[in-house]
């Protein structure tokens, strides 16, 4: 394992257990769909989330993307969360290859609620491009992991109906939100069309995400995703590492989801540190430093001395996520080494 702490949920290394997997899991060409691992990794992810199929995609980007072009034509209008990763952090894909226009919309610490979307929803117009497609993303990211709740879903079913807007979920974390809510994941996705999840971010698998929808709808998403390059044939390889995953995730992510609000605590207690979200809803903490401290980004740089990767995501705020490679001790690893830059100071 690398030396280095990454708090970085897409850090993650495969397990003992997911090593040994790869190395023993049938595999075939899964363009054509002969890879029994890959097969069984789609049928248990739609068990999980109540979906009619799934189809194994080899990023998070690639899921959202494939969506967007199964949902929508071009020139059509996607509303995205505004600080969402569809709208910042892949590359304007929605616009370069789906031809679609992202209207970015506000929501509440990350949860875009029905009084958010409607104002953006209005009757056909030969001026404008046609709303189409509401992105949600749970959990929020940039908002601190917060978790948009089943009944918010509803909410959001029940107005984009009366406007024949479909709706598709980024649930790159969709399993930390269900254990926030306490809910079964399959509440989370049950008033989206389409919903995707990462299996390589805290659940540990090396690459891969799930996308999710009906059979229709997978069909579609499939041929997007050939058509995007993302055929993998003997993907089994990486799928057994994410069956492996699957199993225990629960138990997995609590871990994580209690190492962050300590972490939270400990942070919290260094001179002109505030943290938030507060209470930490899921597994993401972002750290504020007050203007008696150096910069963010001067702080990174000094933890990356000491061996510790954080993103800096603004000129005073450092992000942190907890995952499987994150253990007590290296909560207590960065702490210090924190504290002992605040005490150092400013260049
Ligand atoms: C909310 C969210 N969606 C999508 C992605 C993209 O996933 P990938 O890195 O697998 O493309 C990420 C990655 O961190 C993410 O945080």
């Amino acid at each position: 394992m690398s030396p280095l702490v990454s708090f970085y949920d897409t850090a993650t290394e495969p397990t003992e257990a997911m090593r040994d997997a790869m190395r023993d899991a049938p595999v075939g060409d899964d363009v054509y769909g002969h890879d029994p691992t890959v097969n069984e990794l789609e049928e248990r992810g739609a068990e999980l989330l109540g979906k009619e199929e799934a189809v194994f995609m080899p990023s998070g980007t690639m899921a959202n993307l494939a969506a967007v072009m199964a949902h929508t034509c071009r020139g059509d209008a996607v509303l995205v969360e505004a600080r969402s990763h569809l709208a910042r952090a892949e590359a304007g894909g929605l616009a370069v290859v789906a031809g679609c226009m992202p209207v970015p919309v506000r929501g509440d610490r990350g949860i875009l609620g029905a009084r958010h979307v409607e104002p953006h929803l209005e009757p056909p117009d030969d001026h404008r491009a046609s709303v189409r497609l509401l992105c949600v993303e749970n959990t929020h990211n940039r908002a601190g992991g917060t978790a948009t709740p089943p009944e918010v879903m509803r909410e959001l079913r029940a107005l984009c109906d009366g406007w024949d807007v479909r709706i598709h979920v980024d649930g790159a974390r969709l399993l930390n939100a269900a254990i926030a809510l306490d809910v079964v994941p399959s509440a989370l996705a049950a008033d989206a069309d389409s919903v995707c999840f990462a299996l390589s971010k805290a659940l540990g698998a090396p690459v891969g995400s799930l996308l999710l929808g009906s059979r229709r709808f997978v069909t579609a998403a499939r041929r997007n995703r050939k058509l995007l390059g993302g055929g993998m044939r003997q993907a089994g390889v990486v799928a057994a590492a994410a069956i492996v995953g699957l199993e225990d995730w629960r138990r997995r992510l609590e871990e994580d989801h209690r190492r962050a609000a300590r972490l939270a605590d400990m942070l919290e207690a260094l001179p002109g540190v505030v943290t938030e979200p507060q209470p930490v809803p899921t597994n993401i903490v972002y750290c504020h430093i007050d203007s008696s401290g150096p910069l963010a980004q001067d702080v990174a740089d000094r933890l990356l001395e000491r061996e510790i990767f954080c993103a800096a995501t603004s000129s005073r705020t450092l992000r942190f996520v907890t995952h499987c490679q994150i253990g007590d001790d290296d909560l207590q690893r960065l702490a210090t080494a924190l504290g002992e830059i605040l005490e150092e100071g400013g260049e």
